[in-house]
């Protein structure tokens, strides 16, 4: 299988690599970077934990052909703290109790991000559409998208 260059901005640090033609953004940054928080779950497209952010849009990384982000800019959970101060929406999920097993947290927090990003006072219909994609087995959503209400209001504190 022939490689392909592929260069691009992970977190905002300049990653450079060879892949074989046909490998999944996904495989690239778990297996040959080394940020395992995206993570894979279905590998078609269905349940979310891979989802990251590619120059602002939500994306599938299991879907992304890593040929394809050349220049691109991504943003994974693995980046998000800074300093080893944790991004408001990790503080968040912890706060609201809106991880058990922790699977899909990672690809529900970039998915509540981007959401963030985009329209920074949203409503609860708006949190429940954006996250839409991602399944969890554990929480029932509902600590999830109180988490996420939560961060976008800047207040991390509990929900009674
Ligand atoms: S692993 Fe990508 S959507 Fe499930
Ligand atoms: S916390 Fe386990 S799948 Fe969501």
């Amino acid at each position: 299988m022939p490689k392909v260059p592929v260069q691009f901005a992970l977190n905002g640090e300049e990653k450079a690599e060879f892949v074989e033609s046909g490998t999944s953004l996904l495989t690239l940054l778990r297996d040959k970077i080394g940020d395992t928080s995206p993570k894979g779950g279905c590998h078609q497209g269905t349940c979310g934990a891979c989802s990251v952010i590619i120059d602002g849009e939500l994306k599938l990384s299991c879907l992304v052909l890593a040929e394809t982000c050349g220049n691109a800019s991504v943003q994974t959970t693995g980046g998000l703290a800074a300093d080893g101060v944790l991004h408001p929406l990790q503080r968040a999920f912890l706060d609201h109790f809106a991880a058990q097993c922790g699977f899909c947290t990672p690809g529900m927090i970039m998915a509540a991000k981007a959401l963030l990003d985009r329209n920074p006072d949203p409503t609860r219909e708006d949190v429940v559409e954006a996250i839409s994609g991602n399944i969890c087995r554990c929480t029932g959503y509902e600590p999830i998208i109180q988490a996420v209400m939560a961060a976008a209001q800047g207040n991390s504190q509990r929900v009674a």
